[in-house]
C-alpha cells in the first residue's frame, strides 16, 4: 500500500479565510464590500501571473497591494485618497483567521506521522505571519513561498519546489488546495490532489481531476488514508 509521507497545503482560501482580511474594514467599504472582495482577489491572481508570464520579479505582496488599489478604485469606495486603505487592509492579510476545521486536520495528520507543508505565492513573511498570528505555528513543519523560484503557482517550478525541499517524489506528497486552478497545476505536476471545495463551486478542468473533492478539511486525515488504500 502506498503511503504518503507529506500533506502540502495552499495557504489563502484553504487554511486562510480571505474574507477575515476585511472584517475590521467593513463599514469603509461599504455596499460594494462583496464585489470589492471578488474583484481584489481576481486581480491579485491576474497581477501574480501575468508578472509570471511577464518575467517580472514581483512577490505576492507587490501584488496584493497594487489589486488592493485597483479594486478600491473601480468600486468607486476610494480614489487617491485610498492609500492608507491599502495599507490597512495588506496589513490585515498578513493575520487571516484560519478557518475552523483547519487546526484540527492539520493536528491529526501531523499525528499520523506524515508531514504538514504549506506551499503559497505569499512571500515567506507573509505566510509565516499568518501561520504565527493564526495558532498554527506547532502544527506545521515547513512554509514554502514561490517567490523563492521567483514565479508563482500554477508554474511547474513552485511545485517542484515541494518536492526538492522535501527530498519526495510527486507520488508521495497529498496536495491540498481549495482553488481549482492550484488543484488543476498540482495535479498535471504530477502530485495527488485534494480539492476542497468550500464554496460549492463547480469543477473545472477536466482533463486534470483531482484524486478526491471535500467542502471542508474535518476528514482530511481518512481521506488521505482511503486514497493512499486504492
Ligand atoms: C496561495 C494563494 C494563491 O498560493 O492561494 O496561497
Amino acid at each position: 500500500m502506498h503511503a504518503t509521507s507529506a500533506c502540502v497545503f495552499d495557504a489563502y482560501g484553504t487554511l486562510f479565510d480571505l474574507r477575515s482580511a476585511l472584517k475590521h474594514h467593513l463599514l469603509v467599504l461599504g455596499a460594494p464590500a462583496e464585489r470589492f472582495l471578488e474583484v481584489w482577489r481576481t486581480k491579485q491572481l491576474e497581477y501574480a501571473w501575468t508578472s509570471a508570464l511577464m518575467g517580472l520579479d514581483r512577490n505576492f505582496l507587490d501584488v496584493t497591494r497594487q489589486s488592493l488599489d485597483y479594486a478600491l478604485r473601480v468600486c468607486g469606495i476610494a480614489d487617491d485618497s485610498g492609500a492608507a486603505l491599502v495599507d490597512e487592509i495588506a496589513e490585515a492579510f498578513m493575520v487571516l483567521d484560519p478557518y475552523p476545521d483547519v487546526i484540527p486536520a492539520l493536528r491529526e495528520v501531523r499525528q499520523s506521522g506524515r508531514q504538514v507543508v504549506i506551499l503559497s505565492n505569499g512571500t515567506r513573511k507573509m505566510v509565516t505571519t499568518a501561520v504565527e498570528r493564526g495558532g498554527l505555528a506547532g502544527l506545521v513543519d515547513e512554509v514554502l513561498s514561490c517567490e523563492e523560484m521567483h514565479t508563482f503557482k500554477p508554474d511547474p517550478r513552485g511545485y517542484e519546489l515541494a518536492c526538492a525541499h522535501l527530498r519526495l517524489q510527486p507520488r508521495d506528497i497529498m496536495f491540498v488546495a481549495s482553488n481549482t486552478w492550484d488543484v488543476a497545476g498540482a495535479t498535471a505536476f504530477g502530485f495527488p490532489t485534494v480539492w476542497v471545495n468550500r464554496g460549492a463551486e463547480p469543477a473545472e478542468y477536466p482533463c486534470l481531476p483531482p484524486a478526491a473533492t471535500v467542502s471542508n478539511l474535518i476528514d482530511l486525515q481518512s481521506l488521505v488514508e482511503r486514497v493512499d488504500a486504492r
